[in-house]
């Protein structure tokens, strides 16, 4: 009965050592030694490790008059062939500003596609009553327990502080963890007006436009309301020293500040904006930009020093047609890279194999993390009796060249054209099904995916309410007849 991975290296965020893994059905039924079941999955040679989470994409979103490209087949089937095996994308509210309602319609466009598992973040992008009432049903009914704003993208998605504020005590109330991209989105378009009056109107504008010190102040402004509004926070696609230094400073305050940087910015620096050719530079247009070395070296010491916990992709995948939107005007290109089936192999290859990262805190920033930041671990994120059966062979004999003519990924380039990388799924398991076998043409199995519903987060919010009432400013009792006379 089952299956049986063999010979394998488990790799976990805690420990390595070598062991069969049993499989059961959806799930992992024992880890031990000599293991045996009617299929066996070869693992000699390979680590066992739980498969990847990619807590940020951005899937078929409708965004700057177009709508990305990837859709949830071809974005789930290269995550599986990148060793993912769920994603949480971000639901938008559409014209009618209901949440429920953009939740139906990401079913709709999700439920028959999807080859792995997913999860959404609900993005909040104005603030009124309905909204206010909606977020319970979210949280309690639909099971998304995180709740994005923006403090970019000014007239369209951006929220103000008020509006962040009162949306982050109603996450504090729910138990659900606000997550915010941090960037002053009224500087930027000050920026952006300024450089587009000098004349420069290129994708290099993208990034002068975007300083580090934009996001920053953002950063920092959020942790602030976080606190003020007593409740965690998730800062998503941490770019830049600036912003990484707020939330160092907050957690050494003792708050619960959650940092994401994405491996675009760990791997790829500014000078992508400066290349002559201005396709090359515009299909790296992103928010933030892409940035200077110091920044990355900053970004991969707080994945091993821990002042960071876990590394996405923000998948937002343009075509160059769309791209080609912004040719005379940089604020109109479509903003967003591609890299969901690269973030493991690309984090591996740059991490592990150069001493910067251990194999267990690989598996820390590409699963384990994720998964207790969004209430799912152990089901999703572990390799323990009774987990969910995502599991992924991680081969480091393998080496392959990124090219755009192999990627499952169905846009028409890819950010890490010609890298080399040292690692690759030989096999991955989502659910205890095989989704991807290296070299043995894999096809996309859609449908077979499922919608993870999660929880709101009992007891961190209780030990934070409790910490802040018994800590809360009091009125001074006094008795006005204490008063001087003549006063
Ligand atoms: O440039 C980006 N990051 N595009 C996707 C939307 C967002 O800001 O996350
Ligand atoms: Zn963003
Ligand atoms: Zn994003
Ligand atoms: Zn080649």
């Amino acid at each position: 009965m089952g299956k049986v991975i063999k010979g394998g290296t488990v790799v976990t965020a805690d420990r390595q050592f070598k062991a069969d893994v049993r499989i059961e059905g959806e799930k992992i039924a024992e880890i031990g030694e000599n293991l045996s079941a009617d299929e066996v999955i070869d693992a000699e040679g390979a680590y066992v490790i739980p498969g990847g989470i990619d807590p940020h994409t951005h899937l078929e979103m409708p965004f700057m008059g177009t709508t990305a490209a990837e859709t949830f087949e071809s974005g789930t089937f290269a995550a599986a062939a990148g060793g993912t095996t769920m994603l949480v994308d971000f639901c938008l509210p559409g014209e009618d500003g209901s949440l429920l309602s953009a939740l139906d319609d990401w079913d709709r466009k999700s439920k028959d596609q999807i080859c792995v598992d997913i999860s959404y973040h609900m993005a909040i992008t104005d603030w009124n009553e309905r909204i206010f009432n909606e977020m319970e049903t979210v949280v309690n009914e639909r099971g998304v327990n995180t709740f994005k704003h923006f403090m970019a993208y000014k007239g369209a998605l951006m929220v103000e502080d008020d509006e962040m504020y009162a949306s982050f005590k109603r996450c504090a109330e729910l138990g659900a963890l606000p997550l915010v991209h941090a960037e002053n989105g009224d500087i930027v378009q000050e920026l952006q007006q300024k450089y587009l009056a000098e004349g420069i109107t290129g994708p290099e504008g993208h990034a002068y436009s975007r300083p580090p010190e934009v996001e920053g102040e953002a950063a920092n402004r959020a942790i602030m309301i976080a606190d003020a509004a007593g409740t965690p926070l998730y800062i998503v696609h941490v770019s830049c020293e600036q912003a990484h230094e707020a939330i160092r400073r907050a957690r050494q305050k003792g708050m619960r500040v959650y940092g994401e940087p994405l491996i675009q910015h760990l791997t790829l620096d500014e000078s992508e904006y400066f290349n002559k050719d201005w396709q090359y530079a515009a299909r790296r247009v992103m928010s933030p930009p892409f940035r200077s070395k110091e920044h990355q070296d900053g970004l991969w010491n707080g994945l091993a020093a821990g002042s960071l916990q876990v590394v996405a992709t923000d998948h937002a995948a343009f075509t160059d047609e769309q791209k080609r939107m912004g040719l005379d005007n940089f604020t109109t290109i479509p903003n967003g890279t591609g890299g969901l089936e690269e973030r493991m192999a690309m984090l591996w290859t740059k991490g592990v194999e150069t001493g910067r990262l251990t194999p267990e805190e690989f598996v820390a920033v590409t699963s384990s993390n994720i998964a207790k930041i969004l209430n799912i671990y152990p089901m999703k994120g572990a390799l323990v009796p009774g987990a969910d059966a995502d599991v992924v062979v991680w081969d480091p004999g393998i080496s392959k060249e990124i090219h755009v003519s192999t990627q499952k990924s169905i846009i028409d380039y890819n950010v890490f054209e010609g890298m080399e990388v040292t690692a690759q799924p030989r096999y991955t398991l989502s659910r205890g099904d095989v989704v991807w076998a290296y070299g043995q043409n894999s096809q996309p199995q859609p449908g077979r995916g499922r919608f993870v519903k999660r929880k709101p987060y009992a007891s961190a919010s209780k030990a934070l309410s409790k910490w802040k009432s018994l800590n809360t400013p009091r009125k001074i009792e006094r008795n006005p007849l204490n008063i001087p006379s003549g006063v």
